[in-house]
C-alpha cells in the first residue's frame, strides 16, 4: 500500500498530501517533487541537511552508527581483505573482480596511464609554484579536449572505457601537477609498477637515476608506503551524496563532457571544510606547535566569536565516529614505528583527540575526529608533501565521482539539478 505524509497549513487549513518512499536502508523519503505545483511555495533547507538529491545503489552511510559501505560490502572488509584497484572495480562494475579480472583490470589501467604530449606540454604554461589542485584540476578539465568522443556514449563497453581512462590518468596527472609545482622535469608512468607504487615512482624519481634510490642511497618506495596509501586510496573511493559528488552529478545533469564534471568535482574538493581540510590539519598541527599550546586553540574552536575550527573534526553524517577515521588510527598506530612518525605532530595530535573527545563543547555536538585527522599524519611520514594531500584525495575519489556519474546518466527521468531560492532581496 502507497505511504503517505499529510501536511496541513496552519494559515488555511489545506491539507496536502505526499508519498513517503523506502530504500532498501537508511532512513524514509517524503518526495517533494510535487511540492510547489499543489502548494505554490518551495522547501527550504539550508546546506540540505534534509534533502535527498537523488536515489543510488553505489554507496551507503549510516552516519548514527558510524558506517560505511560500497556496494554492500562493509568499509573495514575491503581495507583489510581488498586492494584499491579492487575496489574500484566493485564500484564501476558492482562486483569484486575474481583474480584473472582483477589481473586484466590491473593491467588495463596501467596501460592507460599515459598522458598525450600535447596535455604534458600545458603544464608549461603555469606558474612553477602552482599548487598541485590548480593544476589538476585545468588538466583534468583539459582531459575532455583529447577524448571529446565521451561525449556520445553508445554502450556500458564506451562507458567503462571512459571511467577507466580518468581513474588511470589521475595519479599521473597529480604526479605531473606536483612535479611541475617544485620544477621538476616529468617522469612517464612505469608500468611494470601497481597502480599505488607508479603514484610514487612518478612523484619520487629522479630522472637521471631510475633505480628508486634516494641520494642516502634508501630505497625510495618501501612496500609498507605502497599498502598505507592503497588503504587512504580505498578509504577515500566514494562517500555518497557529499559536496563534491552532488558537484559532479550537477555537472552531468546539464549535460556536459565527464571529464569537465569530474574538475568540477575536484575542484569542490579543494575547500577545506571538505578535501582539502587533510592539508589544514597539517597545517595547524604546526602552527599550534608544541603540546603546551593545544589547550589555547581548544579554547579558541569552542570561542563563538571566534570562527577558527579545529581541522579534522566534525562531520555531516557521522554523529558517532567515522568509521574512515578508525580505520586510519589503527594503521598510524600500526605504522608508527616502522615509518618513524613525526613524534611532535603526532603528540599535538593525540592531545587535541584526548581533549576533544572528553570536552562538553565537542560531545554535544557530536564532533569526532574525521578521516583527515588522520590522514594529513600518515601522508607526512609517508613524506608526501602537504600540497599533495588534497590530489591524493582526488585521485581516491576519481573512481567515487565517475561511478556516480555515470549512475546518473543511466538513471531514469534524471533531471537538470535547478534548485530554487528564497528570494530577499530589492
Ligand atoms: N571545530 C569547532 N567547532 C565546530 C567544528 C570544528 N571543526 N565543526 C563544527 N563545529 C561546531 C559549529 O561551530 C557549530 O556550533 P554551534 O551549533 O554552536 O553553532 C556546530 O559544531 C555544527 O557545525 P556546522 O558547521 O553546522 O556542521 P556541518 O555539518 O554543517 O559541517 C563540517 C560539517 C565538516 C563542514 C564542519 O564540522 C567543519 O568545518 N569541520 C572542519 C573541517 C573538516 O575537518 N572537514 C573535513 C570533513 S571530512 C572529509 C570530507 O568528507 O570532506
Amino acid at each position: 500500500m502507497k505511504q503517505t505524509m499529510t501536511m496541513i497549513d496552519n494559515r488555511d487549513g489545506k491539507s496536502y498530501e505526499f508519498e513517503i518512499k523506502e530504500g532498501t536502508r537508511g532512513p524514509s523519503v517524503v518526495d517533494i517533487s510535487s511540492f510547489y505545483p499543489q502548494t505554490g511555495m518551495f522547501t527550504y533547507d539550508n546546506g540540505y541537511t534534509s534533502t535527498a538529491s537523488c536515489t543510488s545503489e553505489i554507496t551507503f552511510i549510516d552516519g548514527n552508527k558510524g558506517e560505511l559501505r560500497y556496494r554492500g560490502i562493509p568499509i573495514e572488509e575491503l581495507a583489510n581483505k581488498h586492494s584499491y584497484l579492487d575496489v574500484c572495480h566493485l564500484l564501476l562494475t558492482s562486483k569484486l573482480p575474481t583474480k584473472e579480472e582483477s589481473l586484466a583490470f590491473d593491467l588495463e589501467l596501467r596501460h592507460r596511464s599515459f598522458l598525450h604530449e600535447g596535455l604534458i606540454n600545458m603544464f608549461n604554461s603555469f606558474p612553477t609554484n602552482a599548487h598541485p589542485m590548480a593544476a589538476l584540476s585545468s588538466a583534468t578539465a583539459s582531459l575532455s579536449a583529447f577524448f571529446y568522443n565521451h561525449l556520445e556514449m553508445k554502450d556500458d563497453y564506451e562507458y567503462q572505457e571512459m571511467a577507466r581512462r580518468i581513474v588511470a590518468k589521475m595519479p599521473t596527472i597529480a604526479a605531473l601537477a606536483y612535479r611541475h609545482s617544485i620544477g621538476a622535469s616529468f617522469i612517464q608512468p612505469d608500468i611494470s609498477k601497481s597502480f599505488t607504487e607508479n603514484f610514487l615512482y612518478m612523484m619520487r624519481a629522479y630522472p637521471h637515476n631510475r633505480m628508486h634510490i634516494d641520494p642516502e642511497g634508501e630505497r625510495v618506495i618501501k612496500p609498507i608506503e605502497i599498502q598505507a596509501l592503497d588503504t587512504i586510496f580505498t578509504l577515500h573511493a566514494d562517500h555518497e551524496q557529499n559536496a563534491s559528488t552532488s558537484t559532479v552529478r550537477g555537472v552531468a545533469s546539464t549535460g556536459a563532457h565527464p571529464y569537465v564534471a569530474i574538475s568540477a568535482g575536484i575542484s569542490a574538493l579543494w575547500g577545506r571544510a571538505h578535501g582539502g581540510a587533510n592539508e589544514s590539519v597539517i597545517k595547524q598541527l604546526e602552527m599550534i606547535g608544541s603540546v603546551d599550546r593545544v589547550d589555547e586553540f581548544i579554547a579558541r574552536a569552542k570561542d563563538p566569536n571566534d570562527d577558527f575550527r579545529l581541522m579534522g573534526f566534525g562531520h555531516r553524517v557521522y554523529k558517532n565516529f567515522d568509521p574512515r577515521a578508525k580505520i586510519l588510527k589503527s594503521l598510524q598506530d600500526q605504522l608508527k614505528d616502522e615509518l618513524n612518525l613525526d613524534s611532535n605532530l603526532m603528540q599535538i595530535a593525540n592531545k587535541i583527540e584526548q581533549i576533544a573527545l572528553s570536552d562538553e563543547y565537542f560531545i554535544k555536538r557530536k564532533l569526532y575526529p574525521n578521516i583527515d585527522f588522520y590522514s594529513g599524519v600518515i601522508l607526512t611520514a609517508l613524506k608526501i608533501p602537504t600540497s599533495m594531500f588534497t590530489p591524493i584525495f582526488v585521485i581516491g575519489r576519481t573512481v567515487g565521482w565517475i561511478t556516480q556519474w555515470i549512475e546518473y546518466k543511466k538513471s531514469k527521468g534524471a533531471k537538470i539539478a535547478r534548485p530554487r531560492q528564497l528570494y530577499v532581496g530589492k
